[in-house]
């Protein structure tokens, strides 16, 4: 069965977003220390960037590393920031080469100054791409976004409190430039949001699997979208049908 040739490609989402979950869980049932994961979870990434952009998605996003990771040990911390930069270094070329712009949002210069210079530099190196936007949410939660959102609203204090629209709240979180994703992919069985994306979801369609993320492959990527182009959105209204 090739799930790649069902696609259709007229009804593709604009922009998918994923939480990348389970790389510890698939490490341990390896008896492997969580960083193994990580390191397999890397493949993961490549695949889906990969098989989106050859299907013609103009946006891809991965949740990366949250607000609330700091929480783990400083081993594993230091392990994730550490191959941020690994990747991205050895990754432009094939960014590059795909036609591949490197984005990012989140809370991005309070990440340790190696992986913040990697990741500016990552971005410069692929800013003229055209095919499709990659971003990476690093040092991000969705209540930190719409935080910051309202702060610069209020020091700016452009407009009267009652003359604010979304469209104003749009532009103030990190996501500004991206339109809201059309599909979220948590892997790993989890069915929770984990402070990501909260204000862009509102009519987001959700597809969980309990694929680990390490495992989660251009197959597993062509079966969420597959399983996407079956809704029926509706965003409040009725069915076209009715
Ligand atoms: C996702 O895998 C990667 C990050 C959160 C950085 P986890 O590390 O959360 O793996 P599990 O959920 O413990 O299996
Ligand atoms: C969400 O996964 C964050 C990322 C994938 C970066 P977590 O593993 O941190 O989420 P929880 O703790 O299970 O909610
Ligand atoms: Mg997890």
């Amino acid at each position: 069965m090739d799930l790649e040739a069902q696609i259709r490609r007229d009804k593709l989402p604009r922009h998918v977003a994923v939480i990348m979950d389970g790389n510890g869980r698939w490490a341990a049932e390896r008896g492997q220390p969580r960083v193994f994961g990580h390191r397999q979870g890397v493949r993961a990434v490549r695949a889906v960037t990969e098989a989106a952009a050859e299907l013609g998605i103009p946006y891809l996003t991965l949740y990366a590393f949250s607000t609330e990771n700091w929480k783990r040990p400083r081993t594993e911390v230091n392990a994730l920031m550490g191959l941020l930069v690994e990747t991205i270094r050895t990754e432009v070329r094939e960014l590059n080469k795909n036609d591949i712009r490197l984005h990012a949002i989140g809370d991005l210069d309070k990440l340790p100054e190696r992986s913040y210079k990697a990741l500016l530099q990552g971005m410069k190196d692929t800013a003229d791409n055209k095919r499709m936007t990659l971003t990476l949410a690093l040092n991000y939660s969705g209540r930190w976004d719409i935080l910051q959102a309202v702060k610069s609203i209020c020091r700016k204090a452009e407009k009267q409190a009652e003359a604010l629209t979304e469209e104003d709240f749009d532009r103030a979180l990190c996501t500004a430039a991206l339109p809201d994703p059309e599909l979220l992919i948590r892997t790993s069985g989890e069915m929770r949001i984990s402070n990501f994306l909260l204000w862009e979801l509102a009519y987001t369609e959700l597809y969980f699997t309990k694929v680990y993320w390490p495992d989660f492959s251009k197959e597993e990527f062509y079966r969420a979208i597959l399983d996407f182009q079956r809704r029926e959105r509706r965003f409040g209204g009725l069915s076209a049908s009715t």
